[in-house]
């Protein structure tokens, strides 16, 4: 059942930063196949999903695009519907038996076979899929649509080893892999080159680059930052995620030293207790995190701490939870990520007794999600009347004459300004929330 090629993509990306840049390659590859995108699914020929599935949320949340999609082929039958990301890969099966609206499932290490899968679903009328275990092609040699701006992702490692008990992003995104060194800073001078003023490294722990056995090179992770720093043009570097047992010496060194690299630190944390640490499989306590942040504040000075936290994990007590409460106070978090712990089929966790009760862990969590406002707000007030740097990288999407940028804390900052993207403007701020700020240009 061969049809006519389509014209037009819609694309909704869910999870986390490194899915946010897939998207950017799934846009780019479609690009190059002469799509042009729509913003509406109801124009939209061919309807991309790349899911996440970090959590059951996730899990439902698809299923309503799903029943979207469903109605929008009912009135057209010609729309093709592709699901890409995590969520294929690991329910690769009910997605093909339970939603016949699916046309191609492409997973997230086989996004170079799209345009092939989407070609063999034309050809054949029947669904396609790819699901490759491992890294073995690197999504950032594919095309990209970049969204305009002076930031941009820029990918250094895949997949990932830690196994933490709960997590099952190890089943679905593969074994840990680098990328070479070389690539990654060619990537980073051709960004410069485009424009491109700040970088963010991703990977699910950006910390252990380079540390696998097969890898070729001898670069570390501090090494490639420092690599990074001479790229002239890049004004700012972050990385994300930092995994708090491979922060090395090094890079606390650099964090302090180099004028480029952001003070901030995404340091997910996700217990305060011992023993749920340990169950959770994190690889350090509650004593190591403490000792590491105290370290960090030593080194570099105004450093803003960011945290994930997961309450309500298998055999969490109101002890361990007041663990995770005054682990919160003693650090002194700029913010955090708040979850209730979703228990993942493949995963260890999903086999442990002692399921806490769900009335339980929405308490636990609106007082933990008190706290983290609280704090950031405390934290985001004693800034008020400081000039600080900000990068600028739109206008205002809700106020005329205004500019969004952030702070070298990676807070949010809008201000009046007539500064266009990628400027380093000097701003007073005025008024604080617990996540972002007003302020105004400093004489
Ligand atoms: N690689 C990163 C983040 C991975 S996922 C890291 O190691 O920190 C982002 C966050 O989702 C995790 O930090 C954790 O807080 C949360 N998370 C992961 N699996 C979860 C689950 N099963 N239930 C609830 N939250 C989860
Ligand atoms: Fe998941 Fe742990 Fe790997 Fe992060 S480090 S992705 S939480 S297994
Ligand atoms: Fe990211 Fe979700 Fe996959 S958090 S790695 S998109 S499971």
């Amino acid at each position: 059942m061969s049809r006519a090629k389509p014209q037009t993509y819609y694309l909704r990306s869910f999870g986390c930063q490194m899915n946010d840049h897939d998207a950017e390659h799934i846009a780019g590859l479609l690009e190059e196949m002469g799509l042009a995108r729509e913003e509406s699914p109801e124009k939209a020929e061919l309807l991309v999903y790349n899911t996440c599935s970090i959590r059951e949320k996730a899990d439902t949340r698809l299923a309503g695009h799903l029943g979207e999609a469903a109605r929008i082929k009912k009135k057209d039958g010609s729309r093709l519907v592709v699901v890409a990301g995590c969520l294929a890969q690991s329910r690769r099966e009910e997605l093909l038996r339970d939603f016949p609206v699916v046309d191609v499932l492409v997973g997230p290490q086989s996004l170079h076979e799209l345009t092939d899968l989407l070609e063999r679903r034309r050809l054949t009328g029947r669904p396609a899929g790819a699901f490759q275990e491992d890294t073995t092609c690197w999504s950032a040699d594919l095309p990209r649509a970049r969204a305009e701006g002076p930031l941009a992702w820029v990918q250094i490692t895949a997949g990932c080893d830690n196994f933490c008990s709960y997590c099952i992003v190890p089943y679905v995104r593969g074994r840990e892999t680098s990328r070479a060194a070389a690539d990654i800073l060619a990537e980073v001078e051709r960004l410069a080159r485009e424009g491109v003023r700040e970088i963010m490294f991703l990977g699910q722990n950006v910390n252990s680059y380079g540390t696998q056995p097969d890898f070729a090179g001898k670069e570390t992770f501090a090494g490639l930052l420092h690599g990074a720093c001479g790229v002239a043009g890049i004004e700012r570097i972050r990385f994300m995620t930092s995994h708090p047992k491979d922060v090395s010496e090094a890079l606390i060194e650099l964090l302090g030293a180099r004028n480029q690299i952001c003070e901030h630190l995404h340091l997910p944390v996700q217990s305060g207790s011992d023993s749920v640490l340990e169950a959770m499989r994190r690889g350090y306590d509650r004593q190591g995190y403490l000792n590491l942040v105290r370290r960090l504040r030593r080194a570099v000075p105004g450093l803003a701490l960011t945290t994930d936290l997961i309450v309500g994990f298998p055999g969490e007590t109101e002890a361990d939870f007041e663990d995770t409460l005054s682990l919160v106070e003693a650090c002194g978090f700029d913010g955090a990520f708040t979850f209730i712990y979703s228990p993942r089929a493949q995963t260890e966790a999903a086999r442990l007794p002692g399921r806490v009760d769900p009335e339980v862990a929405r308490t636990r969590l609106q007082r933990l999600v008190d706290l983290v406002q609280r704090q950031g707000r405390e934290r985001n007030e004693a800034l008020l009347g400081e000039v600080v740097e900000v990068l600028v990288e739109r206008r205002s999407r809700h106020a005329a004459g205004e500019v969004m940028g952030r702070t070298r804390s990676y807070k949010p900052v809008n201000f009046p300004s007539s500064a266009r993207p990628g400027a380093l403007v000097a701003v007073e701020l005025l008024e604080a929330t617990s996540t972002s700020f007003r302020g105004r240009e400093a004489g």
